[in-house]
Protein backbone atom coordinates (compact mmCIF):
# COMPACT_ATOMS: atom_id res chain seq x y z
CA UNK A 1 0.00 0.00 0.00
CA UNK A 2 1.64 3.40 -1.10
CA UNK A 3 1.92 5.82 1.68
CA UNK A 4 0.16 8.41 -0.83
CA UNK A 5 -2.99 6.06 -0.79
CA UNK A 6 -2.53 5.74 3.05
CA UNK A 7 -2.89 9.56 3.15
CA UNK A 8 -5.69 9.84 1.57
CA UNK A 9 -7.32 7.46 3.29
CA UNK A 10 -6.91 9.13 6.12
CA UNK A 11 -7.90 12.17 4.58
CA UNK A 12 -11.33 10.56 3.70
CA UNK A 13 -11.91 9.11 7.13
CA UNK A 14 -11.33 12.68 8.74
CA UNK A 15 -13.37 14.39 5.96
CA UNK A 16 -15.97 12.13 7.45
CA UNK A 17 -15.78 12.16 11.25
CA UNK A 18 -15.71 15.86 10.32
CA UNK A 19 -19.25 15.79 8.03
CA UNK A 20 -20.75 12.96 11.20
CA UNK A 21 -19.58 16.05 14.05
CA UNK A 22 -21.33 18.93 11.71
CA UNK A 23 -24.28 16.83 11.48
CA UNK A 24 -24.61 15.49 15.27
CA UNK A 25 -24.45 19.17 16.12
CA UNK A 26 -27.38 20.36 13.36
CA UNK A 27 -29.44 17.77 14.79
CA UNK A 28 -28.82 19.11 18.47
CA UNK A 29 -29.08 22.51 17.32
CA UNK A 30 -32.72 21.55 15.47
CA UNK A 31 -33.99 19.72 18.14
CA UNK A 32 -33.56 22.88 20.86
CA UNK A 33 -35.07 24.90 18.27
CA UNK A 34 -37.93 22.89 17.66
CA UNK A 35 -38.80 22.53 21.51
CA UNK A 36 -38.35 25.58 22.67
CA UNK A 37 -42.46 27.29 23.36
CA UNK A 38 -43.16 30.01 20.36
CA UNK A 39 -45.14 31.46 22.91
CA UNK A 40 -42.94 32.07 25.21
CA UNK A 41 -42.81 35.77 26.26
CA UNK A 42 -38.91 37.22 27.49
CA UNK A 43 -40.36 37.08 31.44
CA UNK A 44 -40.90 33.04 30.44
CA UNK A 45 -38.82 30.19 31.42
CA UNK A 46 -39.41 26.69 30.90
CA UNK A 47 -39.71 25.02 34.34
CA UNK A 48 -39.28 21.03 35.07
CA UNK A 49 -41.49 18.75 32.60
CA UNK A 50 -44.43 18.34 35.43
CA UNK A 51 -44.92 22.34 35.49
CA UNK A 52 -45.09 21.18 39.40
CA UNK A 53 -43.42 23.95 41.70
CA UNK A 54 -42.66 23.58 45.82
CA UNK A 55 -45.22 25.32 47.87
CA UNK A 56 -43.74 25.89 51.77
CA UNK A 57 -46.24 26.27 54.45
CA UNK A 58 -45.60 28.68 58.02
CA UNK A 59 -47.50 27.75 60.97
CA UNK A 60 -48.59 30.59 62.24
CA UNK A 61 -49.86 33.78 60.32
CA UNK A 62 -52.08 34.21 63.19
CA UNK A 63 -55.21 33.39 65.19
CA UNK A 64 -58.85 33.52 64.13
CA UNK A 65 -61.45 32.03 66.41
CA UNK A 66 -59.08 30.14 68.72
CA UNK A 67 -58.08 28.46 65.33
CA UNK A 68 -54.59 28.78 64.03
CA UNK A 69 -54.08 30.05 60.65
CA UNK A 70 -51.77 28.97 57.77
CA UNK A 71 -49.75 30.94 55.25
CA UNK A 72 -48.88 29.12 52.02
CA UNK A 73 -46.32 30.31 49.38
CA UNK A 74 -46.65 29.04 45.76
CA UNK A 75 -43.36 30.01 43.53
CA UNK A 76 -42.18 29.46 39.79
CA UNK A 77 -39.11 29.13 37.90
CA UNK A 78 -39.93 33.27 36.80
CA UNK A 79 -39.77 34.75 40.24
CA UNK A 80 -43.43 35.04 40.64
CA UNK A 81 -44.22 34.65 44.20
CA UNK A 82 -48.19 33.86 45.54
CA UNK A 83 -49.18 34.11 48.90
CA UNK A 84 -52.19 32.42 50.62
CA UNK A 85 -53.80 32.26 54.03
CA UNK A 86 -55.96 29.08 54.91
CA UNK A 87 -58.22 31.37 56.11
CA UNK A 88 -60.86 32.35 53.91
CA UNK A 89 -58.87 31.39 50.93
CA UNK A 90 -57.19 34.92 50.87
CA UNK A 91 -54.87 35.57 48.34
CA UNK A 92 -52.39 37.63 50.24
CA UNK A 93 -49.52 38.79 47.90
CA UNK A 94 -48.52 38.07 44.21
CA UNK A 95 -45.09 39.15 43.15
CA UNK A 96 -44.53 39.50 39.31
CA UNK A 97 -41.57 41.19 37.73
CA UNK A 98 -42.19 44.32 35.87
CA UNK A 99 -40.57 44.93 32.10
CA UNK A 100 -37.19 46.15 33.83
CA UNK A 101 -37.39 42.52 36.10
CA UNK A 102 -38.13 44.22 39.24
CA UNK A 103 -40.80 41.89 41.49
CA UNK A 104 -43.93 44.32 42.50
CA UNK A 105 -46.67 43.23 44.47
CA UNK A 106 -49.72 43.30 42.46
CA UNK A 107 -53.06 42.51 44.64
CA UNK A 108 -54.29 44.28 47.78
CA UNK A 109 -54.09 43.28 51.11
CA UNK A 110 -53.68 43.90 54.49
CA UNK A 111 -50.87 44.09 56.61
CA UNK A 112 -51.47 41.19 58.74
CA UNK A 113 -54.71 39.37 59.75
CA UNK A 114 -56.17 41.69 61.86
CA UNK A 115 -57.21 43.48 58.78
CA UNK A 116 -58.36 40.28 57.29
CA UNK A 117 -60.79 40.15 60.43
CA UNK A 118 -63.31 42.51 58.87
CA UNK A 119 -61.98 42.75 55.38
CA UNK A 120 -65.22 44.74 53.95
CA UNK A 121 -63.80 45.23 50.19
CA UNK A 122 -63.26 40.91 50.96
CA UNK A 123 -59.37 41.74 48.95
CA UNK A 124 -58.28 38.59 47.65
CA UNK A 125 -60.88 36.17 49.64
CA UNK A 126 -62.97 33.27 48.61
CA UNK A 127 -66.44 33.85 48.37
CA UNK A 128 -68.83 31.23 49.03
CA UNK A 129 -71.69 29.93 49.43
CA UNK A 130 -73.25 32.33 46.82
CA UNK A 131 -71.26 35.23 46.10
CA UNK A 132 -72.67 38.32 44.70
CA UNK A 133 -76.56 39.52 45.58
CA UNK A 134 -79.65 37.44 46.10
CA UNK A 135 -82.40 40.01 45.62
CA UNK A 136 -84.06 40.64 48.75
CA UNK A 137 -82.37 38.11 50.40
CA UNK A 138 -85.14 35.35 49.69
CA UNK A 139 -84.69 32.58 46.92
CA UNK A 140 -87.08 29.37 46.56
CA UNK A 141 -86.10 25.68 45.48
CA UNK A 142 -88.81 23.09 45.21
CA UNK A 143 -91.59 24.97 46.48
CA UNK A 144 -89.44 25.81 50.23
CA UNK A 145 -88.56 30.10 50.40
CA UNK A 146 -85.33 30.58 52.32
CA UNK A 147 -84.06 33.53 53.87
CA UNK A 148 -80.60 34.94 54.14
CA UNK A 149 -79.12 37.57 55.98
CA UNK A 150 -79.47 41.13 54.75
CA UNK A 151 -76.12 42.85 54.76
CA UNK A 152 -75.94 44.75 51.72
CA UNK A 153 -78.96 47.92 51.10
CA UNK A 154 -82.14 45.28 50.98
CA UNK A 155 -80.47 42.38 49.46
CA UNK A 156 -77.57 38.96 50.50
CA UNK A 157 -74.33 39.75 49.89
CA UNK A 158 -71.41 37.37 49.24
CA UNK A 159 -72.83 34.26 51.43
CA UNK A 160 -73.60 36.26 54.50
CA UNK A 161 -72.02 37.72 57.63
CA UNK A 162 -70.03 34.87 57.62
CA UNK A 163 -69.07 33.27 54.91
CA UNK A 164 -66.61 31.15 53.26
CA UNK A 165 -64.29 33.84 52.92
CA UNK A 166 -64.62 34.14 56.91
CA UNK A 167 -64.19 30.70 57.82
CA UNK A 168 -60.39 28.66 58.85
CA UNK A 169 -60.45 26.31 55.50
CA UNK A 170 -59.00 22.75 56.37
CA UNK A 171 -55.23 22.82 54.22
CA UNK A 172 -53.01 20.66 52.67
CA UNK A 173 -50.45 20.20 50.14
CA UNK A 174 -50.66 17.62 47.28
CA UNK A 175 -49.43 17.23 43.81
CA UNK A 176 -48.03 20.70 43.80
CA UNK A 177 -51.39 21.73 44.49
CA UNK A 178 -52.35 24.22 47.93
CA UNK A 179 -56.04 22.13 48.42
CA UNK A 180 -58.75 24.01 50.66
CA UNK A 181 -61.54 22.10 52.00
CA UNK A 182 -64.57 23.43 54.21
CA UNK A 183 -67.73 21.72 55.35
CA UNK A 184 -70.77 24.21 55.41
CA UNK A 185 -73.60 23.11 57.56
CA UNK A 186 -76.86 22.26 56.33
CA UNK A 187 -78.72 25.75 57.18
CA UNK A 188 -75.15 28.05 57.71
CA UNK A 189 -76.36 31.58 56.81
CA UNK A 190 -79.78 30.23 55.88
CA UNK A 191 -78.87 27.94 53.16
CA UNK A 192 -79.85 24.37 52.74
CA UNK A 193 -77.90 21.49 52.75
CA UNK A 194 -74.26 20.46 54.10
CA UNK A 195 -71.68 21.81 51.33
CA UNK A 196 -68.51 20.72 50.75
CA UNK A 197 -66.09 23.05 49.16
CA UNK A 198 -62.89 22.41 47.57
CA UNK A 199 -61.03 25.01 46.23
CA UNK A 200 -56.90 24.23 44.94
CA UNK A 201 -54.51 26.82 44.10
CA UNK A 202 -51.64 25.70 41.54
CA UNK A 203 -48.63 28.32 40.52
CA UNK A 204 -47.14 27.06 37.15
CA UNK A 205 -43.75 28.22 35.34
CA UNK A 206 -45.92 29.62 32.42
CA UNK A 207 -47.42 32.20 34.99
CA UNK A 208 -50.95 30.82 35.63
CA UNK A 209 -52.59 30.96 39.17
CA UNK A 210 -54.94 28.18 38.29
CA UNK A 211 -58.13 28.29 40.86
CA UNK A 212 -60.09 24.55 40.91
CA UNK A 213 -62.97 25.05 42.55
CA UNK A 214 -65.27 21.94 43.51
CA UNK A 215 -68.40 21.21 45.80
CA UNK A 216 -71.29 19.10 46.46
CA UNK A 217 -74.41 19.42 48.63
CA UNK A 218 -76.26 17.19 50.88
CA UNK A 219 -79.83 18.97 49.68
CA UNK A 220 -80.51 21.08 46.99
CA UNK A 221 -78.78 24.19 47.06
CA UNK A 222 -77.53 27.52 45.43
CA UNK A 223 -73.89 27.81 44.98
CA UNK A 224 -71.17 30.21 43.46
CA UNK A 225 -67.96 30.34 44.27
CA UNK A 226 -65.49 33.08 43.00
CA UNK A 227 -61.95 34.33 44.29
CA UNK A 228 -62.14 38.64 44.48
CA UNK A 229 -58.58 39.32 43.97
CA UNK A 230 -58.17 43.53 43.65
CA UNK A 231 -55.16 44.01 40.94
CA UNK A 232 -53.33 46.89 40.59
CA UNK A 233 -50.28 46.00 38.26
CA UNK A 234 -48.45 49.30 39.11
CA UNK A 235 -48.17 47.87 42.50
CA UNK A 236 -50.28 47.88 45.20
CA UNK A 237 -51.31 51.02 46.92
CA UNK A 238 -50.03 52.85 44.10
CA UNK A 239 -52.82 55.03 43.44
CA UNK A 240 -55.60 54.18 41.08
CA UNK A 241 -55.63 51.94 38.36
CA UNK A 242 -57.17 54.74 35.60
CA UNK A 243 -53.83 54.82 33.16
CA UNK A 244 -54.69 50.98 32.82
CA UNK A 245 -55.94 49.20 29.46
CA UNK A 246 -58.52 46.98 29.89
CA UNK A 247 -59.59 44.51 27.54
CA UNK A 248 -62.96 42.25 27.78
CA UNK A 249 -63.95 39.92 25.28
CA UNK A 250 -67.64 39.79 25.46
CA UNK A 251 -70.89 40.78 23.30
CA UNK A 252 -73.00 41.57 26.23
CA UNK A 253 -73.28 42.84 29.68
CA UNK A 254 -76.47 43.26 32.39
CA UNK A 255 -77.56 46.65 32.99
CA UNK A 256 -78.60 46.51 36.44
CA UNK A 257 -81.06 48.39 39.12
CA UNK A 258 -79.74 50.78 41.55
CA UNK A 259 -79.09 48.52 43.98
CA UNK A 260 -76.63 46.86 41.64
CA UNK A 261 -79.46 43.52 40.91
CA UNK A 262 -79.71 43.40 36.54
CA UNK A 263 -82.58 44.12 35.24
CA UNK A 264 -81.85 40.77 33.63
CA UNK A 265 -81.82 42.10 29.74
CA UNK A 266 -79.07 40.42 28.66
CA UNK A 267 -77.44 44.18 26.56
CA UNK A 268 -75.36 43.97 23.57
CA UNK A 269 -72.12 46.30 24.47
CA UNK A 270 -72.02 47.77 20.88
CA UNK A 271 -71.75 51.04 20.31
CA UNK A 272 -71.26 51.88 24.74
CA UNK A 273 -68.90 52.83 27.09
CA UNK A 274 -69.47 48.53 28.24
CA UNK A 275 -68.03 47.90 24.50
CA UNK A 276 -64.38 46.59 25.91
CA UNK A 277 -63.75 44.28 22.83
CA UNK A 278 -60.72 46.40 21.72
CA UNK A 279 -58.31 47.41 24.92
CA UNK A 280 -59.39 50.86 26.51
CA UNK A 281 -57.91 53.16 29.11
CA UNK A 282 -59.93 53.42 31.87
CA UNK A 283 -59.20 56.93 32.47
CA UNK A 284 -61.18 57.80 28.90
CA UNK A 285 -64.43 55.50 29.61
CA UNK A 286 -65.06 55.15 33.23
CA UNK A 287 -66.76 58.21 34.26
CA UNK A 288 -69.25 57.73 31.59
CA UNK A 289 -70.45 53.99 32.41
CA UNK A 290 -74.25 54.28 33.96
CA UNK A 291 -74.41 54.52 37.35
CA UNK A 292 -72.03 56.83 38.18
CA UNK A 293 -69.58 54.62 39.79
CA UNK A 294 -67.38 52.88 37.37
CA UNK A 295 -67.43 49.39 36.30
CA UNK A 296 -69.19 46.85 38.63
CA UNK A 297 -71.22 44.92 35.41
CA UNK A 298 -71.06 41.05 34.59
CA UNK A 299 -70.06 40.25 31.29
CA UNK A 300 -71.68 37.32 29.55
CA UNK A 301 -69.78 34.79 27.89
CA UNK A 302 -72.53 32.50 27.38
CA UNK A 303 -72.60 28.88 28.39
CA UNK A 304 -70.95 26.91 31.13
CA UNK A 305 -67.99 24.35 30.22
CA UNK A 306 -65.28 25.27 28.11
CA UNK A 307 -62.87 27.57 28.91
CA UNK A 308 -63.05 31.65 27.72
CA UNK A 309 -60.51 33.81 27.49
CA UNK A 310 -62.15 36.49 29.19
CA UNK A 311 -60.33 39.37 29.56
CA UNK A 312 -56.78 41.04 29.56
CA UNK A 313 -55.76 44.29 31.81
CA UNK A 314 -52.84 46.04 31.03
CA UNK A 315 -50.42 48.21 32.71
CA UNK A 316 -48.39 50.36 29.99
CA UNK A 317 -46.03 51.83 32.64
CA UNK A 318 -44.41 48.54 34.44
CA UNK A 319 -45.47 46.33 31.18
CA UNK A 320 -47.53 44.12 33.32
CA UNK A 321 -50.74 42.05 32.27
CA UNK A 322 -53.17 40.35 33.83
CA UNK A 323 -55.68 37.92 31.78
CA UNK A 324 -58.56 35.99 33.17
CA UNK A 325 -59.71 32.41 31.39
CA UNK A 326 -62.48 30.76 33.06
CA UNK A 327 -65.35 27.74 32.59
CA UNK A 328 -67.99 30.52 33.77
CA UNK A 329 -70.65 31.83 31.93
CA UNK A 330 -69.56 35.55 33.59
CA UNK A 331 -67.51 37.76 35.02
CA UNK A 332 -67.86 40.68 37.08
CA UNK A 333 -65.48 43.75 35.89
CA UNK A 334 -65.53 45.87 39.27
CA UNK A 335 -62.77 49.00 39.19
CA UNK A 336 -63.43 48.96 43.29
CA UNK A 337 -64.56 52.31 43.21
CA UNK A 338 -66.04 52.02 47.40
CA UNK A 339 -62.54 51.15 48.21
CA UNK A 340 -61.78 53.03 51.25
CA UNK A 341 -59.59 51.07 53.43
CA UNK A 342 -55.79 51.36 54.61
CA UNK A 343 -53.66 48.80 52.93
CA UNK A 344 -50.30 46.68 53.62
CA UNK A 345 -48.05 49.42 53.78
CA UNK A 346 -50.19 51.60 55.40
CA UNK A 347 -51.05 53.14 52.22
CA UNK A 348 -54.80 54.44 51.67
CA UNK A 349 -56.39 52.22 48.98
CA UNK A 350 -59.44 54.87 47.82
CA UNK A 351 -61.45 54.68 44.60
CA UNK A 352 -60.56 52.85 41.56
CA UNK A 353 -57.31 51.39 43.95
CA UNK A 354 -57.72 48.59 41.74
CA UNK A 355 -60.09 45.83 39.80
CA UNK A 356 -61.72 42.54 39.88
CA UNK A 357 -62.05 39.99 37.25
CA UNK A 358 -64.70 37.75 39.30
CA UNK A 359 -65.58 34.70 37.38
CA UNK A 360 -68.76 33.43 38.11
CA UNK A 361 -72.61 32.79 37.44
CA UNK A 362 -74.77 36.03 36.93
CA UNK A 363 -76.00 37.69 39.73
CA UNK A 364 -79.11 37.14 41.14
CA UNK A 365 -79.44 34.53 39.31
CA UNK A 366 -82.04 32.40 41.46
CA UNK A 367 -84.10 34.78 40.68
CA UNK A 368 -83.78 34.45 37.05
CA UNK A 369 -84.68 31.53 35.64
CA UNK A 370 -83.12 32.44 32.09
CA UNK A 371 -80.37 32.71 33.76
CA UNK A 372 -77.72 29.61 33.65
CA UNK A 373 -78.90 27.79 36.46
CA UNK A 374 -76.85 28.04 40.19
CA UNK A 375 -79.20 25.50 41.84
CA UNK A 376 -76.55 22.36 42.69
CA UNK A 377 -78.77 19.13 44.01
CA UNK A 378 -77.26 15.88 46.00
CA UNK A 379 -75.19 13.67 43.99
CA UNK A 380 -74.06 16.34 41.78
CA UNK A 381 -70.63 18.25 41.67
CA UNK A 382 -70.27 22.08 41.03
CA UNK A 383 -67.15 22.46 39.30
CA UNK A 384 -65.51 25.34 37.49
CA UNK A 385 -61.87 26.91 37.09
CA UNK A 386 -60.32 29.85 36.91
CA UNK A 387 -57.25 31.04 35.66
CA UNK A 388 -55.17 34.11 36.03
CA UNK A 389 -52.22 34.69 33.58
CA UNK A 390 -49.31 37.35 35.04
CA UNK A 391 -46.46 38.54 32.38
CA UNK A 392 -44.90 41.61 30.73
CA UNK A 393 -45.27 42.98 27.56
CA UNK A 394 -41.82 45.17 26.31
C1 LIG B 1 -87.68 43.19 46.72
O1 LIG B 1 -88.68 43.60 47.59
C2 LIG B 1 -89.31 44.80 47.20
C3 LIG B 1 -90.25 45.22 48.30
O2 LIG B 1 -91.03 44.16 48.74
C4 LIG B 1 -90.04 44.56 45.87
O3 LIG B 1 -90.65 45.75 45.44
C5 LIG B 1 -88.98 44.13 44.84
O4 LIG B 1 -89.62 43.80 43.63
C6 LIG B 1 -88.20 42.94 45.32
N1 LIG B 1 -87.11 42.75 44.41
C7 LIG B 1 -86.94 41.65 43.71
C8 LIG B 1 -85.81 41.69 42.72
O5 LIG B 1 -87.61 40.67 43.87
C1 LIG C 1 -63.18 56.82 54.09
O1 LIG C 1 -63.18 56.37 55.44
C2 LIG C 1 -62.87 57.40 56.35
C3 LIG C 1 -62.73 56.81 57.76
O2 LIG C 1 -63.10 55.47 57.82
C4 LIG C 1 -63.93 58.47 56.31
O3 LIG C 1 -63.66 59.50 57.20
C5 LIG C 1 -64.01 59.01 54.89
O4 LIG C 1 -65.07 59.93 54.77
C6 LIG C 1 -64.22 57.90 53.89
N1 LIG C 1 -64.09 58.41 52.55
C7 LIG C 1 -65.01 58.21 51.61
C8 LIG C 1 -64.74 58.79 50.27
O5 LIG C 1 -66.02 57.57 51.81
C1 LIG D 1 -71.43 34.95 41.59
O1 LIG D 1 -70.46 35.74 42.22
C2 LIG D 1 -69.85 36.70 41.44
C3 LIG D 1 -68.76 37.34 42.21
O2 LIG D 1 -69.19 38.18 43.18
C4 LIG D 1 -70.88 37.67 40.98
O3 LIG D 1 -70.33 38.73 40.24
C5 LIG D 1 -71.94 36.92 40.22
O4 LIG D 1 -72.92 37.79 39.80
C6 LIG D 1 -72.51 35.83 41.06
N1 LIG D 1 -73.43 35.04 40.34
C7 LIG D 1 -74.67 34.96 40.66
C8 LIG D 1 -75.46 33.98 39.88
O5 LIG D 1 -75.20 35.62 41.53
Amino acid sequence: MSRQYKDSRRKILCAGVFAGIIIIVLLIVLIVIATKDPDCSPSEKKGPKDNTMPITVEDSYGQIDGQNVKRYTLTNNNNVEVKIIDYGGIITKVMVPDNQGVPGDIVLGFADIEGYKTNAPYLGALIGRYANRIANGTFSIDGTTYTLAINNGPNALHGGTKGFDKRVWQSSISEGKLVLTYVSADMEEGYPGEVTATVTYQLTNTNELIIDYSAATTKSTVINLTNHAYFNLQGEGSGDVLEHLAQVNADSYLPVDDTSIPTGVITPVQGTVMDLRTKRKLADVIDQVPGDHGYDHNYCFGKTGWVKNMARVEDPSSGRYVEAHSTEPGMQFYTAYWNNVTGKGGKHYGQYSGFCLETQHYPDSPNKPDFPTVVLAPGETYRQTTTYKFGTSS
